[in-house]
């Protein structure tokens, strides 16, 4: 096991009606906030206005920026900022899911700074003070709500990059089950191979004696492939939504972290799709972890045959373990069918045109991935097996 520091502030308050204590827990880091939130979703569900009531009621000032899109985008950020700077904003509250959590990180960080926010994305500069962030979540999905990192698209050139520090991480997240009730099923079925997906990143390290995240990671598994069939079926069942939503925090918050070291290739190959095609992030996973799994597998038999066995109780034949690792695989892919979403990127009508660029867009700044580096053309190689 590596040495770890687990430091993870984010307060979070789950549970029934709990969105109404948002100015309480606001109003601690100021009296001027931006409120961001997607595209309209929130104010279909009445979200919205409890929301604003509850910041008014402590004599909250509220300056808005609504429109969010999935696949949040830089020059929403940078308008954003600009609005933090003029305002004199203390404090930036996200109303909505991944995408909205990333763009306020974003815009947190922009506010501190005065080059441009797509400066920390290249890697030009580094992070050094953000406003402080608060998230009532409406989709279990990304993690965001209690992540370090951040997801922007850059639409000139089509990139998506990541960056993350320590002070992104919100200050809060609230967690309603409820709120998620109006999910659509697509939406509900791409939040569970999101989080299942920061769960396999974790679970396939080259670290070994990390039996408890092993363990954990398995247990978060299973209750979100337990769960998920029902929330799909009965969109209004609280306990199974409250499991789906717990599970996607846990997911990504770095407790299953601990010790080891991820690998994270499959997300930055999934990145390039999303940058290109915008798709959502969760079907991208659908497609391109099992690529990459077939890819990858044989550097650690004994790993997806442990995964194969635990997760999906496929019995493990000792004769043939690389059998059983293949039979895990299987089971993740026709799982992630089974909920609707796409295994190959043919049924999100992507052809090979570019696979190339994808591929060398994805490893200019050196290979992917820590189980297996992946190169420019592992890369390509599992782009041709996700077709
Ligand atoms: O915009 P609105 O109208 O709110 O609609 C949203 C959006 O269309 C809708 N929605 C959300 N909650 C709803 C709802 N519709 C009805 N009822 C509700 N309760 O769902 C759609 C998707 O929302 P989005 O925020 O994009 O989803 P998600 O949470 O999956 O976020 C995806 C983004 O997160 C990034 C992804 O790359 C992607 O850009 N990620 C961020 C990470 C992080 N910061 O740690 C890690 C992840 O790996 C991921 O990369
Ligand atoms: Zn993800």
């Amino acid at each position: 096991m590596q040495n770890f520091v687990f430091d993870n502030k984010t307060k979070i308050i789950f549970g029934k009606d709990q969105e109404q204590v948002v100015g309480e827990e606001s109003v601690v880091y100021g009296k001027k906030l931006l409120l961001h939130y997607g595209g309209g979703s929130i104010k279909e569900s009445g979200l919205y206005d409890s929301v604003l009531n509850s910041l008014k009621e402590q004599g909250i000032e509220v300056i808005e920026l609504g429109g969010v899109k999935p696949n949040p985008r830089v020059t929403l950020v940078r308008e954003g900022v600009e609005l933090c700077k003029k305002h004199d904003i203390d404090f930036i509250l996200s109303v909505g899911g991944g995408s909205v959590i990333d763009s306020a990180k974003a815009i947190a960080a922009g506010a501190k700074y005065e080059g441009d926010v797509w400066d920390f994305f290249t890697g030009e500069a580094v992070v050094e003070d953000c406003l402080p962030t608060g998230v009532v979540l409406t989709i279990p999905a990304a993690g965001s709500e209690s992540s370090a990192g951040t997801v922007v698209t850059n639409e000139n050139g089509d990139y998506k990059r990541a960056f993350g520090h320590i002070t992104l991480r919100p200050q809060f997240a609230i967690l309603n089950p409820e709120l998620t009730y109006t999910l659509p099923a697509y939406q509900t079925a791409a939040g569970v191979t999101d989080m299942m997906a920061h769960i396999l990143e974790r679970y396939f390290t080259n670290e070994k004696n990390v039996e408890l995240t092993d363990r954990l990671c398995e247990a978060t598994l299973r209750t979100i492939i337990n769960n998920a069939h029902t929330v799909l079926e009965d969109p209004t069942n609280y306990a199974a939504r409250a499991e789906i939503m717990w599970s996607g925090t846990i997911a990504h918050n770095d407790l299953l972290n601990t010790g080891r070291i991820g690998d994270w290739g499959s997300h930055d190959i999934e990145h390039e799709l999303s940058g290109i095609y915008d798709i959502t992030h969760g079907a991208g996973l659908a497609i391109i972890f099992p690529a990459w799994m077939k890819y990858v597998y044989k550097h650690d038999i004994h790993l997806f045959a442990q995964f194969a066995n635990r997760v999906w109780g496929v019995e493990i034949d000792l004769n043939n373990p690389e059998k059983t690792a293949l039979a895990g695989i299987k089971k993740t892919e026709e799982f992630f069918s089974s909920i609707g979403m796409p295994v190959t990127l043919r049924e999100e009508n992507i052809d090979d045109d570019h696979f190339e660029e994808m591929a060398r867009k994805a490893t200019e700044r050196g290979p992917l991935g820590n189980f297996i580096k992946l190169y420019e053309e592992d890369v390509y190689n599992i782009y041709q097996l996700a077709k």
